[in-house]
């Protein structure tokens, strides 16, 4: 039998000297394998006397643990050092700029949506939605537009085909404006309500300032308390904020709405000097949006009891706010998806509205 002190020595040797881990492994293979030069003398044992055996036993044992955790050992320090050279190789420099260059726009549609859903939400508003495709009765009827009313003259509706030809309720629409979630809302919850609801919507008419696809955001507030006075703090506090301008002009003329009473709509003070339209001091007005108080049918129509609650609503395009802001001319080329167009009126992506950080650019 071979010597146990040599063959460790030898195996140590062997082990130190493995350049890599494959290597290594050899060399586990040729100590501890199969056929490995320890196994092969565990084999021999047999041929031992009893005293003997367990003597040179109990040393191949420990030469086996030795020679295992040495091989362990070097590679944990094999692949310890393979880590350092990936990392060191590896290295990112994190303050270069994107390449390459980032290509994408955010549309102005969305950004302005997120301005306004950023204000808004400031305030303990949630974004609610609702369907495109609406019944005669979410869209009209329950905003106390009933089939007679004249306000349904203003509205140019896209109707969808009724199977039996007949205008009832339950004849499907496009939405012509996000009202309808102000039902649906007040009917699949209980108040206190305080909710946005951004969306598209539609209407027949096509011009330079009209679009049959629009976009608009409604707000509803509804609670035992909420007064004409808190529309006006709120609606005066979402302007300024939007524009940018905190000692923005915020005027309230009376109007009619079917779904509010009082109704009020809203301007902000601008200056046409020169033909140029400018928001600020000016001495002139712009109205901007729809509000009002809502209106006691509307509350009897969802189920609520007008008795014990009131609240407000308001209403605005967004297409309007943002030509506003951000001094677009034609509404027609919001929807020509013409790239350059994007580049120049669109947003980067990590320019996210926020109150801290800034609505303007
Ligand atoms: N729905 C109105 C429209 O499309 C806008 C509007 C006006 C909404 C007054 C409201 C409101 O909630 O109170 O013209």
């Amino acid at each position: 039998m071979e010597s146990v002190e040599k063959l460790r020595e030898e195996l140590l040797a062997a082990v130190e000297a493995a350049a890599d881990l494959d290597a290594l492994e050899q060399v586990r293979v040729s100590a501890l394998g199969k056929k490995g030069r320890i196994t092969d003398q565990m084999k021999g044992l047999g041929g031992l006397d009893p005293d003997q055996r367990r003597e040179t036993g109990q040393a191949l044992n420990a030469l086996k643990d030795s020679v295992a955790d040495a091989i362990d050992a070097r590679k944990a320090s094999m692949e310890g050092a393979a880590l350092d050279a990936r990392l060191a190789e590896e290295k990112i420099d994190v303050t270069l700029p994107v390449r390459p260059e980032e290509m994408g726009r955010i549309h102005p549609i969305s950004q302005v949506i997120e301005e306004i859903v950023a204000v808004l939400g400031t305030m303990g508003f949630k974004v609610a939605e609702g369907p495109d495709v609406e019944d005669d009765w979410h869209n009209f009827t329950a905003l106390n537009i009933p089939a007679d009313h004249p306000a349904r003259q203003d509205h140019d509706t896209f109707y969808l085909p009724a199977p039996d030809g007949e205008c009832d309720e339950g004849r499907l629409v496009l939405r012509t404006h996000t009202s309808p979630v102000q039902i649906r809302t007040m009917q699949n919850g209980e108040p206190p309500f305080r909710v946005i609801v951004p969306g598209r919507t539609y209407r027949c008419d096509y011009d330079a300032t009209h679009s049959p696809m629009f976009h608009q955001v409604e707000a509803l507030m509804v609670d035992e308390k909420t007064h004409m006075g808190h529309l006006k703090g709120c609606l005066e506090e979402f302007l300024r904020a939007f524009f940018g301008m905190d000692d923005l002009p915020v005027r309230f003329r009376p109007s009619y709405f079917p779904f509010t009473e009082p109704s009020a709509e809203v301007d902000i003070g601008c200056s046409r000097e020169g033909g140029e339209l400018k928001i600020g001091r000016g001495g002139d007005w712009l109205e901007i949006l729809g509000s009002g108080m809502v209106n006691p049918n509307v509350l009897r129509n969802c189920g609520i009891d007008p008795d014990k609650y009131q609240g407000f609503a308001f209403g605005m395009g967004v297409e309007r706010m943002a030509m506003l802001k951000y001094g677009v001319p034609d509404l027609r080329t919001f929807y020509e998806s013409d790239l350059r167009w994007l580049r120049h009126y669109g947003f980067a992506s990590l320019d996210m509205p926020s109150l801290t950080g800034g609505l303007n650019r």
